[in-house]
């Protein structure tokens, strides 16, 4: 057996304290799960018998083997837990949304620095497959100069549940998935946003959001847009999933589902200053937006990527290993905090937000 590197705890043993307890046991042979704890002692029954469990924070905390923390409590308690993590010298993998606002994030890391303990968050969907395809379109340049990224995730289910649906407890798809959506736009975009404008909106839950619009204008040119809806319907196959949409000057791209499909797009050849040819439609003539003539589409499959989110952790223990740095770096997690708090200013009071 491979020595292990890497020696857990696990603070919150819900669905996602439990989702990372089964990874680690399961598929990264260089790390265990030392002990998890839950104020529930009923969660604590599904924990493999060779955890230790506690019930508190506190005690979990005086294990002497455990060398990072995983902080897996509803969101308004994680600052709670970074600090009581800190205070044990322990380093901290604490889930996002990171914090409930950036004055928050900030506090962590001041108490982090003190402590001189490592300190990261968990956003393991920077290494989703179809974000990866969509960031390597961006990235490579293939459709030219990128004008618009729209990356738009809906469902059926509409309500919110558990403590999701109390805005003190950090409830709401804003923190929920919009912390994800907006990490991978500015992951993937190397530029200062100028300004954020954004709609959020509360359409079937009483007090949290359940739907938000968001358009970030980059200082490179492009329009980042991000939509969720809960409750947002349609029949068409796969529409319950997530939905990218990629437009630049020489071509366009479209990366449809977790297991993403799709194509690139381009023109056999662009039809700078041609006059357009007049075609009738069911909304009249148009030289602009009928059918495109026979063989002037054509279609380029998209580039492979070969991710998965146990990369994160293999990323983690690179970093704590000296193999590689950190890829999820406080200082990014900062402004991300910093775009949520001029979100929800932009949704409040109907104005765009100068950003940087
Ligand atoms: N990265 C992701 O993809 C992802 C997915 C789901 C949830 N999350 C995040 O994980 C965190 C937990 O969400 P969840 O869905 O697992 O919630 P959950 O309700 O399923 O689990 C939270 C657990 O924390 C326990 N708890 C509450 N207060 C505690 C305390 N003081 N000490 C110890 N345990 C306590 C609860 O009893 C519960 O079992 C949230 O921050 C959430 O945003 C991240």
């Amino acid at each position: 057996m491979t020595e292990k590197k890497l020696h857990f705890g696990i603070i919150g043993f819900g669905f996602m304290g439990q989702t990372h307890a089964n990874m680690i046991t399961n598929d990264l042979d260089y790390a265990e799960v030392v002990a998890v704890c839950d104020i529930n002692k009923l969660q604590l029954e599904n924990a493999d018998a060779s955890y230790k469990t506690y019930l508190t924070a506190d005690e979990l905390l005086t294990e002497e083997t455990i060398d990072t923390v995983i902080i897996a409590v509803p969101n308004h308690l994680h600052l709670e837990m970074v600090k009581k993590v800190a205070a044990a010298g322990k380093d901290i993998i604490c889930e996002k949304p990171a914090a409930m606002n950036a004055e928050e994030f900030a506090e962590m890391q001041r108490v982090v620095a003190e402590a001189g303990v490592r300190f990261t968050i968990h956003h393991q969907r920077r290494w989703d497959k179809d974000f990866n395809i969509a960031k390597e379109v961006y990235q490579s340049g293939t459709l030219g100069k990128t004008y618009t990224i729209q990356n738009s995730l809906y469902g059926f289910n509409g309500n919110m549940h558990d403590w999701h649906i109390y805005p003190e407890f950090g409830g709401g798809m804003l923190y929920d998935w919009g912390v994800h959506l907006l990490d991978q736009m500015l992951y993937m975009v190397d530029s200062e946003i100028d300004t954020v404008y954004a709609t959020v909106k509360n359409v079937i839950n009483k007090d949290v959001d359940d739907y938000f619009n968001i358009q970030l204008q980059f200082k490179n040119g492009v329009t980042g847009q991000v939509e969720l809806g809960t409750y947002f319907l349609s029949q068409e196959d796969g529409w319950f999933e997530r939905h990218w949409f990629l437009g630049g000057n020489e071509g366009s791209a479209k990366i449809d589902g977790f297991h993403p499909q799709g194509e690139i797009t381009r023109t056999t050849d662009l039809l700078r200053n041609v006059p357009g040819q007049i075609t009738m439609t069911a909304a009249g003539p148009t030289r602009s937006f009928g059918p495109a003539p026979e063989g002037r589409i054509v279609t380029e499959p998209l580039p492979e990527v070969n991710t998965q989110h146990r990369d994160y952790f293999d990323a983690y223990y690179d970093y704590i290993t000296g193999k590689g740095e950190l890829v999820v770096k406080p200082e990014q997690i900062l402004r991300l905090m910093k775009l949520m708090d001029a979100i929800r200013v932009s949704a409040k009071e109907h104005r765009s937000i100068s950003f940087e």
